[in-house]
Formats: C-alpha cells, structure tokens, sequence
C-alpha cells in the first residue's frame, strides 16, 4: 500500500509559524458529506491491531497527526504497518509480547490519547521508552495516569509537575489494582486496563460517570473477555488478542461542527454519513436537541461492534438551556462548538461540571469565553464551566491557541456573524480533521486559509 499524499504537508504546516484561517460570514450548509474517521477508534485499531495475533485490517482510519503519531510510534516498536492508503491501514500484529524496544523518544505531537494509553501499555514492556510530545502535550497532567500505574509497580518518571516526557522503565512485574477514578477519563480508563493486559491477575477500574467505551468494545472485538458492570470494567492479564477486520465510522467530534454549523445557518439541510453513535460519544445530539436542533437519525445500523448512523440536520432557531452535567462527559470534546451555539441562541446557556475542559489542548473554557467575547458575546468563564448569553455574533480575529477544536468551532461561527472571523493559530486542525477546510467549503462555509 502507499501512503496517501495529502494536499498540505502536514509536517511543514506544522512547522509553519503561523496557519491562519478567515471565515467570511453567511451561507447555509447543504449536501451530503462523510467527514474523517473517529479519532479514538483510529488510535485503538493501531494499538491493539498491533498487539493482536494475525493481521488487522482497518478501513476509515483517520489519517490526522493524531493517529499518524500512534501509527509511527508503533512502526518504531517494529509493527510492520502498510498505508495509510485512502483511509486502508494493514497491521502486522506481533501478538502482545511482539514489540521491540524503539531505539529514540516516541514523539507523539499533540495527542494525549497517544500518550496516556500507551503509558499503560509500554509499563508492562521488558523494555524501556520516553515519550515526549509538543508544547501542548508536555504541559498536560499526566499523573493521573503514573500514579495508577506507580501503584500496580510500574516506574515512570515525569518531569517536574508530573508532565512529559515520560520515561518508562521496563522490565518491572505489574500487579493487578482495583482503580477508582478520580475523574471522569477514557484515556486513564483504558491506560489502567491497557496495563492490566501484562498482570498476572484481574485489574478493574470503576469510572466516576460513563465515559468512551472504545477500548473495552475492541478488546472484545478481539476476543479478549472483559467484564462490564455498571461503572466497573475489569479483565484478567496475560490473554491474547485475534485480529480482525475494524470499520472506523466518521468521528462524531467532527460531524459536531457540522451539526452546529447546520443548525445555526439559516437554510441549511445538511446528511452527515456514516456517522459513529456509540452511546458514550452522544452527547452532543441530546445537548442540541434539548436546546430545539432538527437532528434525525436515519439508517442506524452496527458495524463492527460499534453503532453507526446517518444524521440530517436542519437549521433551527437554538435556545439557551443549563445543561444536564451528566451529559459532560459524553459531549466532552465537542464543548467549543456547543458554546457558538450557545451564542447564536435564545436566552442563557449554563455550563458547570466540566472543569476537565481546562486541561484540553488549551484551556477551552478560557480560550473560547475570550474569544466569544472579542465577537461582542457574553461569555462568563467559570472553574468549572461557562454562562453565555446569546447574541449577535460580530466580527473579528480571535486565536485557537494551537487547539483544532476551537479553530473549526470558530470557523462555524462565521456562518452567523456579522463579517469575517479571522482565526489564528490553526495548523493543530491537521490533528484531528485533514482536509477540514476544503469539507466545510463543499458544504457552504467560505473558509479559506489566509
Ligand atoms: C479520549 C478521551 C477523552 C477525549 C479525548 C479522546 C480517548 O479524554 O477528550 O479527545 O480517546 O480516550 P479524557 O480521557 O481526558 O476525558
């Protein structure tokens, strides 16, 4: 297979000081359109195809930096890993003792769920490794992923306040843990059970509120028993996993600017294809639903142990709502995106419970009330969430700080502002939507890199 040559060079973009885009205001979103493959399933179908018996082959794989950075790092641990190839990715698994130690850091860009899961999985590896990230990443809390892991035995160094890098030391004997999480985590849900794979004896963890249940789903989906109940998920170490054939459906956190986008522009009918609907990632549809979204869900059907749907959305009038907390974790990404809609509709919008968003690629509560305020919204930040009024959005150029979500969720906002919106610091898009801009553009938005 050969790799897929993508329009921007990822790497020089990257590179690129400053990548700005300029979303020029008005017009409606129209047609149908499959955005790119889920960004938590793609990450997965490389770890675990990896460490599967046999050959995985993926389709639907999200080629952003994200993905691309768990791919590399598993390729240095010598996976032999064909594509990407328009989405087709082959994986050589080398069954879960078949790693070889990487002879340099694993540099993984952007991506906590690079970092956090493969911290559980390189824990129980007889070698050592470093991983190490971008300004980011090395500024993101990490232990709460080594203090879990340092109780099963595992020995991480972090630097000072327990960021990256992370040197691992491998070749210690990993003891099952019954871990309760502190906060509501799919990443330290699935590093603890990750580790648990090289325990001898039963590791479980039981998660404050529901959280993304990719890991324990694919797990499964390769054999491997694990036993749900309730909040607690727990398997037995030293099993094996079966590869087998993994349908990446389009990452929900991407359709959410679409489905944002359409409901706030008037005129819009929007079917967004093949859509992931695991119900731990739903969030977003009931959130806009409450808050009066015309979203109908057509043609649900499983694919590969994982529920998938086509959305249409029309534009309606939004109105402001307190939004149930329980539904903060399965909405977590999607925040910035809902906060313009938030803008754009009627009366209040109440956030609170959501105090993980300070701890995102930025600080997504700061960064977005910021900028909602430069576009003449008031927007309120608060510990743990945000109060937004809706209004007329303005004009004006606000900064992404580097975060891909709030760049796009920016970039939708034009679609009801008063002139352009021009945002900058917009290259970390390429990490979780390649191809974002020339997609919104087909669909309606005048989006375009300046
Ligand atoms: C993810 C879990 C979430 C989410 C992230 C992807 C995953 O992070 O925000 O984008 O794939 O497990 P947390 O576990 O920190 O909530």
């Amino acid at each position: 297979m050969r790799p897929t040559q993508h329009y921007f060079d990822l790497k020089l973009m990257n590179a690129a000081s400053n990548i700005r885009f300029r979303a020029n205001p008005g017009g409606a979103l129209t047609g149908r359109i499959r955005v790119p493959g889920d960004k938590s399933i793609s990450h997965r179908s490389i770890m675990l195809g990896s460490l599967a018996e046999g050959v995985t082959e993926i389709s639907g794989f999200l080629e952003g930096e994200d993905s691309l950075a768990t791919l590399a790092a598993f390729r240095a641990m010598g996976v032999h890993i064909e594509g990407p190839y328009q989405g087709h990715v082959r994986v050589h698994g080398v069954g879960l003792h078949g790693l070889k130690a990487p002879s340099q850091p694993l540099y993984l860009g952007n991506s906590g769920t690079s970092m956090r899961l493969l911290a559980g999985l390189l824990a129980g590896q007889a070698f050592d490794t470093e991983l190490t990230g971008d300004v980011s990443l090395s500024k993101r809390p990490m232990r709460r992923v080594t203090e879990p892991l340092a109780n099963m035995g595992a020995r991480i160094d972090t630097a000072e306040g327990g960021t990256a890098p992370l040197k691992i030391h491998g070749g210690q004997t990993l003891q099952a843990i019954d871990y309760v999480l502190p906060m509501a985590s799919a990443q330290v849900k699935s590093c603890v059970l990750l580790a648990g794979l090289y325990v001898q004896g039963r590791t479980c963890t039981t998660e404050p509120a529901p959280t993304r249940d990719h890991t324990e789903r694919m797990l499964r989906g390769m054999g491997y028993r694990v036993d749900v109940n309730g909040a607690n998920a727990c398997l037995q170490g030293g099993g094996h996993l079966q590869a087998t054939p993994i349908d990446v459906p389009a990452d929900i956190s991407s359709a959410a600017f679409f489905l944002v986008g359409a409901s706030i522009a008037p005129g819009s009918d929007l079917l967004l294809e093949h859509v992931g609907m695991n119900p731990t990632r739903t969030g977003v549809i009931d959130i806009l639903r409450a808050m009066g979204a015309d979203i109908e869900v057509q043609n649900p059907r499983e694919v590969g142990g994982e529920p998938v749907a086509d959305l249409r959305v029309r534009s309606a009038q939004l109105r402001g709502i307190d939004i149930p907390p329980q539904l903060v974790p399965l909405a977590i990404d999607e925040f910035p995106v809902l906060f313009v809609a938030a803008a754009c509709a009627e009366g209040r919008t109440v956030l609170t419970g959501a105090e993980e968003l300070r701890v995102k690629e930025s600080d997504r509560i700061q960064v977005m009330a910021d900028g909602l305020k430069i576009l003449g919204i008031d927007a309120r930040p608060t510990p743990d969430g945000m109060v937004i009024e809706g209004g007329t959005l303005g004009q004006g150029q606000v900064d992404s700080h580097g975060d891909h979500r709030i760049a796009m969720a920016f970039a939708m906002a034009a679609l009801r502002a008063a002139g352009p919106i021009d945002i900058d610091d917009c290259a970390n898009v390429n990490t979780s939507f390649p191809g974002f801009i020339e997609l919104a553009r087909q669909s309606g938005l005048a989006v375009s890199l300046i």
